[in-house]
């Protein structure tokens, strides 16, 4: 196991579009899957996208348990998504808080399909097909984007809904990734 340095907005090679992965089952995807869970791991993160440390190939992982002490925040499965297609579903949109390992400390309202259908991979090459929404919805868009060298900041409408978490939302114990 391997918990890498999180490249920050600003390094160029987040702005630059992924691969598709070629091949299943190989010790490089295996072992590139396992340094994002550790990374994400240890950073408390609801999400990682490749490139995020380093690797410019489309895999990305995300998952949020139930948390008593977020009644609000709904569950999303721990998923691991290679070579990802997105469908919306219909033109609904919602704008929702985000952050991001790579905006350390920051938040943003963002806007988003509320519903979509998400389609590709698992790490052994097992086809996953999915309709959701909301919060699920939400972070996958996000994860997703990284894949196309966007970060959250660059789609908030208004940047006065852009700061850092500290000063958003004073007294509340919000991770500060
Ligand atoms: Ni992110």
């Amino acid at each position: 196991m391997a918990i890498k340095p999180v490249l920050r907005m600003g390094d160029p090679r987040l702005l630059e579009p992924s691969h598709p992965v070629k091949k299943f089952r190989t010790a490089e995807l295996n072992e590139l899957i396992t340094d994002m869970n550790d990374t994400m791991t240890s950073l408390n993160g609801a999400g990682l996208a490749a490139p995020q440390i380093g690797v410019n190939l489309q895999v990305v992982i995300f998952g949020v348990e139930q948390n008593p002490r977020y009644p609000d925040a709904e569950a999303v499965p721990f998923t691991i998504l290679v070579n990802p297609q997105l469908t919306p579903v219909d033109d609904e949109t919602e704008e929702g808080w985000e952050g991001c390992l790579s905006v350390p400390g920051m938040r943003g309202l963002v806007p988003r399909h509320k519903k979509l259908r998400y389609q590709g991979f698992d790490e052994k090459g097992k086809k996953i097909d999915r309709i959701v929404s909301d919060f699920h919805a939400r972070v996958v868009q996000h994860e997703c984007d990284h894949l196309a060298g966007i970060l959250y900041p660059m789609r908030i409408r208004d940047l006065r809904n852009f700061g850092f978490t500290a000063e958003l939302f004073p007294g509340e114990d919000i991770a500060e990734d």
